[in-house]
């Protein structure tokens, strides 16, 4: 049997990928798309858009096992708890929560569904985050000082992007935690760089789909490590993956991107 999706977003740059993913999918149909924008218009099959203040019948009706979101962090906090109270699981790639945001999806989820949450569900630079990690290992210990880098297009509303924030929290595991601290762009008289600190940049350009870089400068080097997303195709790929991966799940918990790799590369 096929599964049975909605997308939340679904008129959106990331979303419509994933519209076209799920409707090509053998083994996925998709019974709603929902977004305020285009109201009504076709998506594919006989599925029309769907007005966000109709989100909870929608699920009443088409009955979907899966709810995949790529809004923004506000409708996404809204549309999970609708989503949770259904008993819908959940692919949620909407970035920039505040940490009470988090805190309401961790309660909305928590014992009542299974969910996967990633700022970034390219396969890519689900490896990039390893790779950044194993580096700051090895080289902290030779005082390198390390600093993320993002680009994006001009459209994107947060700063940093979730994929940077992750990216220095796992650079940051290596600081000594009373000293750690993130500097985001710098301006003035900042005086010297200190060798706790993780700057964080980021940069709003034209149509760039996402580009992270970790630079790591020691004593006459630099080594970078940078992923560069193309298209979203690479969003839609492993937003797809996660779809039928967390419709097997029956723990009712926030699953991440790593643990579902975790176990596809064993399986
Ligand atoms: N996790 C990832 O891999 C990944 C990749 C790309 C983008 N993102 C994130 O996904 C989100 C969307 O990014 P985008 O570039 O596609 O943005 P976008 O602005 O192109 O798309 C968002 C869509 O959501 C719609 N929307 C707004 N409120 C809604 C609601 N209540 N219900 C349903 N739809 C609603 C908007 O009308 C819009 O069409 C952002 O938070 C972005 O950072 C995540």
């Amino acid at each position: 049997m096929a599964i049975r999706v909605v997308v939340a977003g679904a008129k959106g740059r990331t979303g419509s990928h994933i519209v076209q993913g799920v409707l090509a999918h053998a083994d996925m149909e998709l019974v709603g798309g929902v977004d305020p924008q285009g109201v009504g218009e076709v998506l594919g099959s006989g599925v029309r858009v769907t007005s966000p203040n109709e989100l909870g019948n929608l699920l009443k009706e088409a009955k979907p096992q899966v709810l995949v979101d790529f809004t923004n962090a506000a409708a996404a906090v809204e549309n999970v708890k609708i989503a949770a109270q259904q008993n819908v699981k959940l692919v949620v790639g909407t970035t920039g929560f505040s940490a009470e945001q988090f805190k309401e999806l961790e309660t909305a989820i928590t014992g009542h569904v299974s969910a996967i949450i990633s700022p970034n569900f390219s396969i890519g630079v689900n490896v990039f985050w390893n790779l950044i990690a194993e580096a700051a290992r090895q080289l902290h210990t030779y005082q390198y000082h390390m600093e993320v880098i993002e680009l994006h297009h001009a459209h994107k509303k947060d700063a940093p992007s979730g994929t940077a924030l992750k990216a220095a929290e796992l650079l940051a595991a290596y600081l000594p935690a009373a000293d750690r601290r993130f500097v985001y762009g710098r301006q003035g008289m900042t005086g010297e760089r200190t060798q706790e600190e993780i700057g964080i940049h980021a940069i709003r350009a034209g149509e760039i789909v996402g580009e992270h870089t970790v630079l790591y400068a020691g004593n006459g080097e630099r080594l970078e490590i940078t992923h560069r997303a193309q298209s979203r195709d690479a969003f839609a790929l492993g937003a797809l993956t996660a779809i039928a991966w967390i419709h097997g799940k029956a723990e009712c918990r926030i699953f991440s991107m790593a643990e579902m790799l975790r176990e596809l590369e064993v399986a």
